[in-house]
């Protein structure tokens, strides 16, 4: 059962709260109401040693004067739109600019530094959010509710819903930067991924997808089998060069909620398995974390510190018509999940 206690209030006043819930197997989450950030996810290792495998703030301070969207929820739409525009039915809406002249994650204040109302129903949070018509230029007022739940099965599992009285676009996301050695224990990449993807969306120099498609075969891209992170991130692919690293989206194979990735923590043995029913995940290797505020207990966060897995639709599919639409037509219902689940291993 989630607990409730008071935290802190943001710099304009408003209450804060910390929920947290923990599992009959040592896992506990430590979830905010700001941008409903997983602040620490603690899991035991092979040894049952606890490591908390999430970077994250001790202060809210640190939460509010920070855009690395440590833990957050992202929202109304994760990753970028290319010059903060698109048109839905002839009708062209204009999006905040908060990347040079394009749109990151949902514009200046996006969901991510939100307060969001809570409801505990057993061992589920319910966290909601009605983001107004019009905010950061997106049509419709869309009322929000992303449910966190954690299992006895060592699953943290995020549902997304959402409403919308106008068409609009959305692809929620969770952006948790994990470690799973433990937050403060320096680079990934030694982890061994594995994603479920034959091929990734290609970016231009300003990071925008073009809405078309690379296979990842025979190329550093190729996560089909385990490789540890860092074996070819040094490589001169055109791609990992545009993103000082691995900053890319996958088109995910299959349908319906299946096996995306699988991480594992070379020194803890800790295994996480991600599923979804989303269309993309994007691959983050941290390469802009450096210059982050202090982390949990003064450690001090470089880059590739931390890898991020965000579940989501393709990226700018707004804007890309082979790619599947990101639009919720006024009053259907978005629902979509992602699961991580947590295993050791020999
Ligand atoms: C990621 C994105 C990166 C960077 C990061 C936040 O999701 O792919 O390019 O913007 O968020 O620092």
């Amino acid at each position: 059962m989630f607990t409730k206690r008071y935290f802190d209030k943001t710099a304009d006043g408003q209450s804060v709260f910390l929920f947290e819930n923990s599992n009959s197997n040592g896992i506990k989450v430590q979830i905010l109401s700001y941008g409903g950030t997983v602040v620490s996810l603690q899991v035991p290792d092979r040894q049952g040693k606890i490591r908390d495998v999430v970077l994250g703030y001790d202060t809210l301070k640190s939460y509010e004067n920070q855009d690395k969207y440590l833990g957050a929820l992202v929202g109304r739409c994760a990753n970028r739109i290319g010059g903060s525009c698109f048109s839905i039915s002839g009708k062209r809406y204009l999006l905040s600019s908060n990347e040079n002249k394009n749109h990151l994650h949902g514009g200046m204040t996006g969901f991510d530094k939100k307060i969001w109302a809570d409801q505990i129903e057993g061992e589920n949070l319910i966290l909601s959010y009605l983001s107004p018509h019009g905010e950061e230029g997106y049509p419709g007022t869309l009322t929000t509710k992303v449910t966190y739940s954690l299992s006895e099965q060592n699953e943290l599992c995020i549902t997304y819903e959402a409403v919308s009285d106008l068409d609009t676009v959305v692809s929620l996301t969770n952006h948790c930067y994990f470690n799973l050695n433990g937050h403060d224990s320096g680079k990934i990449e030694g982890h061994f991924l594995k994603i479920n993807g034959d091929q990734i969306t290609p970016v231009n120099r300003e990071m925008i997808s073009l809405g078309t498609s690379l296979p990842v075969a025979d190329s550093p891209f190729d996560f089909r089998e385990f490789h540890p992170i860092g074996e070819r991130i040094h490589d001169t692919h055109e791609q990992l060069r545009i993103g000082g690293g691995y900053d890319h989206n996958y088109i995910l194979n299959g349908q319906g909620m299946r096996l995306a990735a699988e991480l594992m923590g070379d020194e803890s043995k800790i295994k996480m398995l991600v599923y979804t029913d989303m269309d993309g995940m994007q691959l983050y290797t941290g390469n802009f974390l450096k210059g982050a505020p202090a982390g949990k207990n003064g450690a001090v966060y470089q880059n590739r510190d931390a890898v991020c897995l965000e579940t989501q639709f393709l990226p700018n599919a707004v804007n890309c018509p082979d790619f599947p639409s990101p639009i919720l037509r006024a009053g259907e219902n978005y629902h979509r999940q992602t699961i991580y689940r947590f295993e050791t291993i020999e």
